[in-house]
């Protein structure tokens, strides 16, 4: 099909092809260029679908001549940006999963193409959209073989794919966090505490160099050999600014940084990294905290709960629900707007909760507020010591000393 008619007929046809594929479930991507709107040095804005917490969403990268800036957008919220951004742009193409459609304007037209994608390449495009699952890491990133989670085909090693499915959710939640933070003109710092194979910190680096983002990650791991691998995989996949720092969390202590990350460290050992993160300022504190031990033997069972917590199983959780709650707690207190959440269904892992902390206004003093409601929950329980509490209260009392002086 080729025509050409006035710029809102063929505009309005152009969104309508967009809304359609997006309502099927059809849209790949939509690629907007020669942007001639207000935003200054912007040249270009791309979109795609990804799933976000098992929810359809839009995700668009404006382009900019120095930056790029990653927003995400509901379906709904998406029609109303792209609508704007359409008349704003000279070119626009939507690939869906049927089509190909171009919205060409000239001085002279505008001209609108539409294009059927043979059924060969609907098939190879229906595959690949399998594989990947909208997914935002791609699988033929060598990296992943070096770490044992695709083949030399780029397939995935059936035994890898719970894994990889926790650290595609992983990179998801990431990239959206990352979305809600002012973009910086320095290198994004990112360190990831108790790294392990560094499965997420790879992910991590390779995200973020596709986004054309500058990183600098650092995993830090305490186990010499995992640190050792880790290192000769950066080496071999050239992600020259990715390092590994075989270490103690608790003693590691970088200059700067920008997001903290900590999944699965196990017990204080988060409770360390959020500290850290609270104290050089992180914009995003991500972590997924396991091995609850420090509050289940100081934990006493208030009268009304005996029947319930006389059962081990719920005495545990209770104790692993108290010590993340305080630790969202304590972030609040300390500016963060921080959320609780299951991360990948549990059938794929149990280690599942998430506690996402993103810097919210500047921190003059701890909440006293929120202070009050820790301080209650822990007599409740008779809990004594709480890591990161202990942790943020001597850094504020040597805060306070420091200005007494
Ligand atoms: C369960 S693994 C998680 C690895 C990785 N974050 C992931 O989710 O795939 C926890 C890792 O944290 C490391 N670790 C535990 N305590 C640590 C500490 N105090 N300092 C540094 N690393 C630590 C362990 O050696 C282990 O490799």
């Amino acid at each position: 099909m080729c025509a050409a008619a006035s710029t809102t007929d063929q505009e309005q046809q152009f969104l309508t092809a967009v809304q359609q594929a997006i309502a099927t479930n059809q849209f790949e991507r939509l690629v907007l260029s020669q942007y001639q709107g207000e935003r200054v040095d912007l040249e270009k804005i791309s979109m795609r679908r990804i799933e976000l917490q098992n929810r359809p969403i839009i995700q668009c990268v404006f382009k900019y001549k120095t930056q790029d800036v990653t927003q995400n957008f509901e379906p709904d919220q998406a029609i109303i940006e792209i609508e704007l951004l359409l008349s704003q742009s000279k070119q626009a193409n939507l690939f869906s999963t049927l089509h190909e459609v171009q919205l060409k304007k000239t001085k002279k037209k505008v001209l609108l193409t539409q294009h059927k994608i043979q059924s060969s390449s609907v098939q190879a495009s229906k595959t690949s959209h399998d594989r990947e699952k909208n997914r935002l890491l791609d699988q033929n990133s060598p990296y992943l073989q070096h770490l044992g989670i695709c083949d030399a085909q780029a397939q995935l090693i059936p035994s890898m794919a719970r894994k990889w499915k926790q650290i595609n959710k992983f990179v998801e939640i990431f990239s959206n966090a990352l979305s809600q933070i002012p973009s910086s003109d320095h290198a994004l710092k990112v360190v990831d505490f108790g790294s392990g194979k560094g499965y997420l910190t790879f992910a991590l680096y390779d995200y973020l160099l596709k986004q054309q983002q500058t990183p600098s990650v650092t995993g830090v791991e305490l186990n010499d050999q995992m640190v050792q691998f880790c290192q000769k995989v950066a080496e071999k996949s050239e992600f020259s600014q990715l390092e590994f720092f075989q270490g103690d969390v608790r003693s590691y202590q970088p200059e700067h940084l920008d997001v903290m990350i900590a999944l699965h460290a196990c017990d204080i050992a988060t409770d360390f990294a959020i500290h850290t993160g609270i104290r050089l300022n992180a914009s995003v504190i991500m972590c997924a905290p396991c091995c609850h031990k420090e509050l289940r033997p100081q934990m006493q069972s208030p009268v009304l709960l005996q029947p319930m917590l006389q059962f081990g199983i719920h005495a545990g959780q209770q104790a692993e629900m108290l010590t993340d709650t305080i630790r969202a707690l304590l972030l609040k207190a300390y500016g963060y707007e921080s959320k609780v959440f299951e991360f990948v269904a549990l059938e794929h892992t149990s280690k599942n909760k998430m506690i996402l902390a993103t810097k919210r206004r500047e921190f003059t003093e701890p909440d006293p507020l929120v202070l009050e409601q820790i301080k209650a929950l822990k007599q409740h329980y008779g809990i004594k010591k709480h890591s990161l509490e202990l942790l943020l209260s001597d850094q504020w009392e040597q805060h306070d000393l420091g200005k007494k002086c």
